[in-house]
């Protein structure tokens, strides 16, 4: 392809959380809609769209590692776009240091990306990083085709600011997306195949909105109208911060039959000096309090969690109070990491950075106890009967691979097809997934 030649095939790579998932699929619907093609080829594409994260420094390192590659072996690229979080937080930077970037765009600015690849390719570079307060999800197509399951996006930004973290500058201030808005896009995806939609946001349980009698509503009911969808099996959110978590939502887990029995709520650490410092507003104890609450609303409900360790000024003392949370809550799963020092953010500049190594065993040590308590809760779903979602085929002949209503992913062995929410038995169980027998 020449410079100032249209391309003709995209390829779209996201990095980070869902919501850069679903920024991701929401592109490649614009770019499809302006008649280009979706190629999985990373190095024949004529254009690729790298949609990159911020969270951790590593992630951004990636990006640069990643725009060198795209470099084939004649010496040409393809055209370059850098959206999601790097391009909002260092959009310039990437400019000047990577002169094969073409397009800058952030993750507010992306229903631009069709005009500015033009531009591109007719030989500009181009940078759009504005947050403006109106969204760009008008702008976007109507959701056409999708998978069993689907992701949709019902909230953005984060007002949170812990004190390590970079989203709130990346992502802005918290919107939430008009109620009418969600419900259509869900008939959309409903109609297009799903039969399960995440709902998605920085700080999901947040979101607010008024239905279509002018009621304020809060995330119950919202999931409560998409619900009454006949097609729409399952609904699932995150993620959800504790402060956010209304008496609402929780007694939803307890009346409405199509929410899954499962909850991502990041606590972080088990240390209350260390919470204040992240700038959490809650306590060990107010957590886990919130958790007695959400298991009396539904008793099997399985728990996800995020936690950093070697938080500036971590003592052992302290990371022992997170390895109690950890015994106290018993987690299904969790996702943890070593604290990384973001710019700008105000931890960056707080005393005591923890050494490599100390950082290393902490990781090592809390994660020993998330895979115990993992296998545990997956034992004690044995003789379990539940529907599975099936996702995909398994590496097996014959096998078939989905997930229960706790998130597990299951596989069995019979005549399926994709979409279809079976009937299982749990008769194994790993670390990391079960056996099922279809029932009947
Ligand atoms: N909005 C969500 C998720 C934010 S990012 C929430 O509040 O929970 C996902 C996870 O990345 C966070 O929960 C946190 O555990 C981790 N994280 C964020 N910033 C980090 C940093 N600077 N270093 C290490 N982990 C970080
Ligand atoms: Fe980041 Fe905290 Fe907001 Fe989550 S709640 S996105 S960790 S600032
Ligand atoms: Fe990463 Fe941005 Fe998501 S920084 S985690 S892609 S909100």
């Amino acid at each position: 392809m020449s410079s100032t030649e249209h391309p003709r095939t995209f390829h779209v790579k996201s990095f980070g959380c869902q919501m850069n998932v679903y920024d991701g699929e929401r592109m490649a619907e614009l770019l499809t809609a302006q008649g280009m093609h979706a190629i999985d080829a990373r190095e024949d594409a004529d254009l690729v769209v790298l949609n990159t994260c911020h969270i951790r420094e590593r992630a951004t390192e990636k990006v640069y590692s990643d725009i060198g590659r795209l470099r084939r072996e004649d010496g040409t690229t393809p055209l370059i776009a850098v959206a999601g979080c790097v391009a909002q937080a260092e959009g310039a930077e990437i400019m000047a240091r990577a002169p094969s970037v073409r397009v800058v765009v952030g993750p507010q600015a992306y229903h631009r990306l069709p005009q500015m690849v033009a531009a591109a390719a007719a030989g500009g570079r181009e940078t759009e990083t504005d947050m403006p307060a109106e969204a760009k999800f008008a702008a976007l197509p109507r959701r056409r085709k999708s998978g069993p399951t689907a992701f949709l996006t019902i909230q953005e930004g984060c007002d949170k600011f812990c004190t390590y973290c970079v989203v709130p500058y990346t992502r802005g201030a918290e919107i939430s997306r008009p109620y009418a808005d969600l419900v259509d896009e869900a008939h959309a995806l409903v109609d297009g195949g799903a039969r399960e939609i995440t709902l998605l946001g920085q700080n999901v349980n947040a979101w607010t909105g008024e239905d279509g009698a002018g009621r304020a509503v809060g995330l119950a009911g919202l999931a409560q109208a998409l619900a009454a969808i006949p097609d729409l099996a399952r609904i699932r959110y995150t993620t959800s911060h504790p402060a956010d978590m209304d008496d609402a939502l929780i007694e939803a887990h307890a009346s409405n039959p199509k929410l899954m029995p499962f909850l991502h709520l990041p606590v972080q650490s088990g240390s209350d000096r260390v919470l204040k410092a992240m700038n959490r507003s809650h306590t060990a104890q107010s957590y886990l309090d919130l958790i007695a609450r959400v298991r009396a609303a539904r008793p099997d409900i399985a728990l996800s969690g995020d936690f950093i360790v070697g938080f500036p000024g971590e003592t052992e003392a302290e990371f022992a109070d997170t390895l109690a949370l950890i015994d106290a809550v018993g987690y299904a799963q969790a996702f943890s990491f070593k604290y990384s020092a973001r710019p700008g953010t105000p931890a960056a500049d707080m005393p005591g950075h923890i050494a490599a190594d100390v950082m290393d065993d902490r990781l090592q040590a809390l994660q020993a106890r998330i895979n115990r308590d993992q296998l545990a809760f997956n034992q004690a779903s044995l003789g379990r009967r539940c529907s599975v979602l099936v996702e995909r085929r398994g590496r097996q002949a014959g096998q078939w691979l989905g997930k229960s209503p706790w998130l597990q992913s299951v596989h069995f062995t019979d005549e399926v097809a994709v979409g279809d929410l079976v009937e299982v038995d749990l008769i194994e169980a790993g670390p990391n997934s079960l056996a099922g027998r279809r029932v009947g």
